[in-house]
C-alpha cells in the first residue's frame, strides 16, 4: 500500500507514530515558511504541516502542489498547538509533521470547487461526474446507497431469500413504459428488449420452486423523465411462493424499519406504517400517494354545499358530483393576487374555477365571492365540518370526483410546500392498498390494468370480470413515503386461464398473447405455486433517506434530464460498419442532429 492510514483515521493516541498518507489536496494555505496542506481521501482528512525547517525538499514540493494534485505524505503524527484544534473534524486533534511529500499526480484546476458546498450548474456536473463524486455531498450519498443495499441483502438472506440474477438481454416486459431495444447482429431484424423490470423472470423462479427470490435488479424504461425517474434505475426485485398479501407487507415493513435505522440520514416518523385502502387515499388526499407529513385533508361539504344558493354546487351535487374543501391554517390573508395564481393552478390540474372563502384573524369575517351564496347556518355548519379557524383559508372544488381530487390533491401538496410541512425531516411511510385492477376504460372497448396484468384481481370479485370489470378490486399494493411512489407488487395471478382472461381483457388476442407470454403462460402448467412479491425503488428510497430533491444525486453516473450522459456523450453515433453488421441503417442526417441537439444542450 502506498500508505499506511487513511486521512479519518488518526487520533491523540497516534501521536508520536510515523504515518505514510496518501490522498487529493484538498485545502492549501501558505503561511510563508510553513504550509498547511488538507489531504483528502474516502475515509476523511488530515492536516499536514510542511515546515522548510524541517524538510527543506517537502516544502519546496508543497510549494508546487494545487487543489486535488494527488501526494503522498510521510511525516509524524504531532498533538495540534492548543488552540489550535478543529472539533469539527475527527482528526481535528492533531496534525502530520511532513519529512517528505511526493506528488504523485498533479492536477488541472478542476470546473467547480471541490472542497465547498455550492450551487453548481447540474451539466457540469454531469460531465464532470468524477469531480463531483469527490463532493463530500455526493461521498455521502454513495455510503447511504451502499449501506442500504448491504443491510437489505444481509436482512433478505437471513430470512432464507437468494439473490438470482435475471437477463437484461431479453424481451419485452411490459410495465407501461418504452421498452429500450437492442438489435441483434446473429438474428438481423430481431431485437432484444432491456427489461423494464424482472417482473416475469421472477414469476418463473416461484414455478422453478425458489421460493423466496431477491434480486438488486437494474430496470430499463424509455419514459419522460422527472426529478424521480431514470432511464435506468435499481429496484429491490422480491418475490415470495405460498404467501398472502400481509406476508408481503410485514416482511418489507421490517425491512424498510430497519434499512432506514441503519443506513438514513432521515427518521422515520413511525415505525408501524398506516395502511390507506386506494378509495380512502383518494378521498382523503386526492391522490394514491399522499405526503403524510401534513393534515390538509379534503373535506367532503356536498351536504352543506349543495343545499346553498351557489348554482354551481347545488346543479353539482344534484347531478353526484361532490364538493370538497381543504382548509389551510394562516392564509386567510391571501391576497386578491395570491388567490388568482392558486385558481390558475387549480385550472392547471384541470378545475373549472376554485372557489374559497378566507377566514379575517382578528375581525373574523369570512371573505369570497361564494360567501353570500351561503346562509349564515351553511356558513356555521361549513367552519365546523372543517374545524376552521379565525386566520384560515378553505379552498373548495367542485366538479366529477375525479377532477376534485386532482385538483384538491395538487392544492393539498402546493400549500403544504408554502407552509413548510414539506420540508419536515422525516420519513411517513404508508401502504396502499386495494387498488382497482383496471384503471380506466380505453377507446377500443379494452381495459388498463392499473399496475400490471400479472397482478391477480381479489378472488371475491373474479365473477365480476364478466360483468362489471371496472368494480374489480385487486391484489395490489403501494408503498409511499413523503408524496412518492417507493415501491409496489401484488399477489399475482397463478393459472394459465385467469391471465389469459386477463391478457384479453386489456386487449391482447390469444395469439398476440401466446407470442409475447407463451413462455409464462406455458409455465403456469407445470405446477405453479401461488405467489406474490414487490420491488421498491431503490434510488427513490435511497433519495428520500438522503434527503435529497431528485435520484440523480444518489446515482453515481446517472442521465441528464434528455436521458443522456454527458460525461461519456452517448448516446452516440457508431461506425457505419457496426451498423453494418447489425443490418441497420439510420435515416440521412438523424444521428448528427440528435448530436448537436446535445452539445447544445450541454452549453
Ligand atoms: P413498478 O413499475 O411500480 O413495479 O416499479 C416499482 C418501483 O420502481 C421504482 N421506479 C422507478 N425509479 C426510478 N426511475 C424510474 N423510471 C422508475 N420506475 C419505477 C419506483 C416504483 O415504485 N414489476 C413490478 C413490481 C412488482 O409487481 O413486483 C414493477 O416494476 O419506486
Amino acid at each position: 500500500m502506498l500508505k499506511t492510514h487513511n486521512c479519518g483515521e488518526l487520533r491523540v493516541e497516534n501521536v508520536g507514530q510515523q504515518v505514510t498518507l496518501a490522498g487529493w489536496v484538498h485545502r492549501r494555505r501558505d503561511m510563508g515558511g510553513i504550509i498547511f496542506i488538507d489531504v483528502r481521501d474516502r475515509d476523511g482528512k488530515t492536516q499536514v504541516v510542511v515546515d522548510a525547517g524541517r524538510s527543506q525538499a517537502a516544502f519546496s514540493a508543497a510549494e508546487q502542489i494545487r487543489p486535488e494534485y494527488v501526494v503522498q505524505v510521510r511525516g509524524q503524527v504531532s498533538r495540534r498547538p492548543a488552540g489550535q484544534e478543529n472539533p469539527d473534524l475527527p482528526t481535528g486533534e492533531i496534525e502530520v509533521l511532513s519529512d517528505e511529500l511526493v506528488v504523485l499526480n498533479p492536477a488541472k484546476t478542476p470546473p467547480f470547487l471541490i472542497d465547498r458546498e455550492e450551487a453548481v450548474d447540474e451539466a457540469l456536473r454531469l460531465k464532470y461526474r468524477y469531480l463531483d463524486l469527490r463532493r463530500e455531498r455526493m461521498q455521502r450519498n454513495m455510503m447511504i446507497r451502499h449501506q442500504a443495499v448491504k443491510f437489505i441483502r444481509d436482512f433478505l438472506d437471513r430470512r432464507g431469500f437468494i439473490e438470482v440474477e435475471t437477463p437484461i438481454l431479453f424481451k419485452s416486459t411490459p410495465e407501461g413504459a418504452r421498452d429500450y431495444l437492442v438489435p441483434s447482429r446473429v438474428h438481423p431484424g430481431k431485437f432484444y428488449a432491456l427489461p423494464q423490470s424482472p417482473q416475469q423472470l421472477k414469476q418463473l423462479l416461484m414455478v422453478a420452486g425458489y421460493e423466496r427470490y431477491f434480486q438488486i435488479a437494474r430496470c430499463f424504461r424509455d419514459e419522460d423523465q422527472r426529478a424521480d425517474r431514470q432511464p435506468e434505475f435499481t429496484q429491490l426485485d422480491v418475490e415470495m411462493s405460498f404467501v398472502e398479501r400481509d406476508d408481503v407487507l410485514n416482511l418489507v415493513e421490517a425491512l424498510i424499519v430497519g434499512m432506514v435505522k441503519t443506513a438514513s440520514a432521515v427518521p422515520l416518523a413511525y415505525e408501524q406504517f398506516p395502511r390507506l385502502s386506494y378509495a380512502e387515499a383518494m378521498e382523503r388526499f386526492g391522490t394514491d400517494r399522499p405526503d403524510l407529513r401534513f393534515g390538509l385533508e379534503l373535506v367532503d361539504i356536498s351536504d352543506i354545499a349543495g343545499k346553498s344558493a351557489f348554482h354551481v354546487f347545488a346543479e353539482n351535487v344534484a347531478a353526484g358530483k361532490p364538493v370538497k374543501a381543504i382548509r389551510v391554517p394562516g392564509c386567510g390573508t391571501y391576497s386578491r393576487k395570491q388567490l388568482t395564481e392558486l385558481e390558475e393552478m387549480a385550472k392547471e390540474a384541470g378545475a373549472k374555477g376554485l372557489a374559497w372563502m378566507a377566514i379575517d384573524p382578528e375581525t373574523e369575517e369570512i371573505r369570497g365571492f361564494i360567501t353570500k351564496f351561503f346562509s349564515v347556518e351553511q356558513l356555521v355548519a361549513v367552519m365546523e365540518r372543517l374545524s376552521a379557524e379565525p386566520g384560515d383559508l378553505l379552498l373548495i372544488a367542485s366538479d366529477e370526483r375525479r377532477i376534485v381530487h386532482a385538483v384538491l390533491g395538487a392544492m393539498r401538496e402546493e400549500m403544504g410546500q408554502r407552509l413548510g410541512y414539506k420540508d419536515r425531516k422525516e420519513l411517513a411511510f404508508a401502504w396502499v392498498v386495494d387498488f382497482p385492477l383496471f384503471e380506466e376504460m380505453l377507446e377500443d372497448g379494452h381495459y388498463a390494468p392499473s399496475h400490471h396484468m400479472f397482478t391477480a384481481p381479489k378472488r371475491e370479485h373474479i365473477s365480476w370480470l364478466d360483468s362489471d370489470p371496472r368494480a374489480v378490486l385487486s391484489e395490489q399494493y403501494d408503498l409511499i413515503c413523503n408524496g412518492y411512489e417507493v415501491g409496489g407488487g401484488s399477489i399475482r395471478i397463478h393459472e394459465r386461464w385467469l391471465q389469459q382472461k386477463i391478457m384479453n381483457l386489456i386487449g391482447f388476442s390469444m395469439e398476440e398473447a401466446r407470442e409475447q407470454f407463451g413462455h409464462l403462460l406455458d409455465a403456469f402448467e407445470y405446477g405453479t405455486p401461488p405467489h406474490g412479491g414487490i420491488a421498491p425503488g431503490i434510488d427513490r428510497l435511497v433519495m428520500l433517506m438522503a434527503g435529497e430533491p431528485n435520484i440523480r444525486e444518489v446515482i453515481a453516473f446517472p442521465k441528464s434530464q434528455q436521458a443522456a450522459d454527458l460525461m461519456a456523450d452517448a448516446p452516440s453515433t457508431v461506425a457505419p460498419r457496426q451498423l453494418e453488421e447489425l443490418s441497420i441503417a439510420v435515416k440521412e442526417g438523424l444521428g448528427e442532429k440528435s448530436k448537436q441537439g446535445m452539445t447544445q444542450k450541454l452549453r
